[in-house]
């Protein structure tokens, strides 16, 4: 079936100031859990193994719910382990989504985190959780993570919360700011939402690549989104209906710098805690892929290129 299938989408990037190229595997919504089908795996680290690249970036939601951590342990060992592998390469970043901390219920989801689960891949060499303390630096790139909490996600109104996603850019306003002009400047966020709102942009300038997921590439059936570009899509996670900033390229000029909003269209759309006969839609998704080119250019201007293919 077409889940079985990658869909890569390429994105080229031409940056002024910086010393090297760097090429980025990036995905989200891995939506791990007891009934995944481990195949999916193997062909993801397939599909990053065959392309060498210098980083992979994982914008949250690697799993479905942490139920799974506590009831299965050879899921949970396999999970681990795969990370193990990916990040035996090279480095790879994962910034927490709403569901990596979120047990499932009968009534709907409870905020529960799985301490054991975040330390034991915490300490896996080569890979870094960026939480909204962390922030990791080499030659080339300054990478950063914005975590948002629980209760921004599961509101009463079933809308994502503005007002404290602004309350926590406040908090996080240092940590944010501190770029370097020689170095791809990298943010891993969860949801795009808000990110083209202007009271948000101010938070995030300076970045070249802001890296999300989450939006499940608002569930459009691959043949439309051939048909329709855009970054609107059908539904949201919180059922919100024709979702902006709901997947694709959107490129934001923010006091004169150029970000690039990258968002990921997801490995599985439908996740476990769906319905039974909604998730079983998931075969006639592909798996969503980003590679990402980040080129030394000689020219001063900020060029984004984009296409994309199946494997
Ligand atoms: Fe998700």
């Amino acid at each position: 079936m077409v889940d079985k299938h990658i869909k890569v989408t390429k994105l080229d990037l031409d940056l002024p100031n910086i010393d090297k190229d760097i090429r980025i595997k990036h995905f989200a919504d891995l939506h791990y859990c007891s009934s995944y089908d481990d195949a999916k795996l193997e062909i993801i680290k397939r599909n990053i193994d065959e392309a060498n690249p210098d980083y992979v970036c994982i914008s949250g939601d690697l799993i479905d719910s942490t139920n799974f951590l506590v009831t299965d342990r050879e899921k949970r060992n396999h999970l681990v382990n795969w990370l193990r592998e990916l990040a035996s390469v090279r480095p790879v970043f994962f910034s927490i989504g709403n569901h990596d901390i979120s047990y499932f219920t009968s009534n709907g989801f409870r905020v529960e985190w799985n301490e054991g689960f975040i330390r034991e891949i915490a300490d896996i060499p080569g890979l870094v959780i960026l939480n909204n303390k962390i922030v990791y630096e080499d030659d080339n790139i300054n990478i950063k993570g914005l975590i948002l909490p629980f209760k921004y996600y599961y509101t009463e109104n079933r809308k994502e919360d503005l007002k404290k996603m602004l309350r926590i850019l406040e908090e996080q306003k240092n940590r944010l700011s501190k770029l370097s002009s020689s170095k791809v400047n990298i943010l891993l966020c969860h949801s795009p939402i808000y990110l083209t709102n202007e009271e948000v942009t101010k938070y995030i300038e300076g970045f070249d690549l802001v890296l999300c997921g989450h939006m499940h590439n608002g569930c459009i059936p691959p043949f439309l989104d051939e048909i329709f570009k855009g970054n609107r899509g059908i539904i949201s996670p919180s059922k919100t209906l024709f979702p902006i900033n709901a997947r694709g390229i959107i490129e934001k000029d923010i006091n004169g710098h150029k970000t690039t909003i990258v968002i990921n269209s997801g490995i599985i759309k439908i996740q476990e805690c769906a319905p039974l006969f909604l998730e079983k839609l998931n075969c006639f998704f592909p798996i969503g892929i980003n590679d990402i080119n980040v080129n030394r250019s000689e020219n001063s201007k900020v060029l984004v290129k984009t296409s994309s293919y199946y494997t």
